[in-house]
């Protein structure tokens, strides 16, 4: 194998990212060398670069990825040459991103994708199902499950409300609230996806250009206990705090910005407000991701969690830029777009 492949690289800050040869990394040990054969684009990808986050130069975006490995470190047991997997890829650390051609992971963070998946519906998974976990298991937010084991019906009688239903992380939270047992999986979403989200697990839609925010909390019958606030806009975390009941749970996407104002924050003390870290790179959530992806083929293998619908995008890596400027336009509805690296044409 050559030691060369093609990456999306941006050279510098406020630069276009544009593909280029990179080298493929040596594999340390614990950890494994993936062959990246789907990507997924996630808003993410384009917020990070646009607000700045980015700080290693050449620098990689992109983070859902489902591919091959390709080799495998010393002390690697988990995985061999060829097994089908996914992974998280972590932001503003190259070798571990998704929008090139190979990876690198730690193995505890990687799990293997059952044969009646398509690497392109792997893609769709990780960074979302990751986040959508994390708000609603995880000790650092709602913690329902820390350990994610099979508890049967933990939250019977409990309501959650997931404004943003139709988001990729909010498709994977109506999934889990329905493993973990919720009575009623409220979702605010446009009227287009309501059919496929009841199918997910959604037991009412309400229709989001019909309710406005201000007016939502009139069309939920009974207390709320959890709101998923998977949209991340001000009004979204206004609204999810003054809906939850009082001792109730509000997690937000939001990764450290509490965007609620004044008033809803003085007038909200009795209610718990958590900003969801969304991925085993964040400081304190490694013991609890890599718990996750022990359980992730298992989440696959039983059904309890569906990939995303897609759409392929052709041309491999030259595609993504105007994959995300369509993203950053809000005109992706429901689906999530992914890339195959190795059509890249040199
Ligand atoms: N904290 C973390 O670690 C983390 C991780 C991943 C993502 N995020 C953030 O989570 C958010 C969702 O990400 P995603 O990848 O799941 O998004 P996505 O799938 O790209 O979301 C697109 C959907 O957003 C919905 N939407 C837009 N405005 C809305 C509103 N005002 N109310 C309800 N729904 C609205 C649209 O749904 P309809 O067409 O149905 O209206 C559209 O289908 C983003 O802000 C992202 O940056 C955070």
């Amino acid at each position: 194998m050559s030691n060369q492949q093609l990456a999306l690289q941006i050279d510098k800050p406020g630069d276009i990212p544009v593909v280029g040869p990179r080298e493929i990394p040596n594999v340390p040990a614990g950890e494994v060398l993936i062959k990246i054969l789907a990507t997924a684009l996630n808003p993410a990808d384009w917020k990070i670069q646009d607000m700045g986050f980015l700080s290693v130069f050449p620098a990689i975006p992109g983070t859902d990825l489902a591919g091959e490995v390709e080799t495998v470190g010393a002390g690697v047991t988990k995985f061999k040459k060829g097994d089908r997997v996914m992974t998280q890829g972590f932001f503003d650390v190259p070798d571990r991103a998704s929008f090139q051609q190979y990876t690198l992971m730690k193995e505890n963070f990687v799990a293997k994708i059952p044969a009646s998946l398509s690497y392109e519906e792997a893609a769709t998974i990780p960074m979302c199902f990751v986040t959508a976990a994390v708000g609603l298991f995880a000790p650092s937010a709602a913690n329902l499950n820390p350990g994610v084991e099979w508890l049967g019906h933990k939250q019977t009688g409990q309501t959650i409300l997931i404004i943003g239903g139709s988001t990729s992380v909010g498709q994977y939270v109506v999934q889990l609230a329905k493993f973990i047992g919720f009575t009623n999986i409220i979702v605010y979403a446009s009227k287009k996806h309501h059919t496929y989200l009841t199918g997910l697990g959604a037991t009412q839609c309400i229709d989001r250009s019909a309710v406005s925010l201000d007016a939502l909390a009139d069309a939920i019958p009974g207390e709320v206990d959890l709101v998923y606030d998977a949209v991340m806009f001000p009004e979204a975390q206004d609204a999810a705090t003054n809906i939850v009941r009082v001792g109730g749970k509000v997690a937000t996407v939001s990764n450290g910005a509490d965007m609620r104002s004044e008033a809803v924050k003085e007038a909200s003390k009795d209610k718990h407000f958590y900003m969801v870290a969304g991925g085993a790179q964040w400081p304190g959530q490694e013991e609890f991701c890599a718990a996750l992806w022990e359980r992730a083929e298992r989440f696959l293998i039983e059904g309890i969690v569906k990939p995303n619908r897609h759409e392929l995008l052709p041309g491999g890596l030259r595609a993504i830029v105007p994959g995300l400027e369509r993203l950053k336009k809000d005109e992706v509805s429901g689906v999530k777009l992914v890339v195959r690296p190795h059509d890249t044409e040199i």
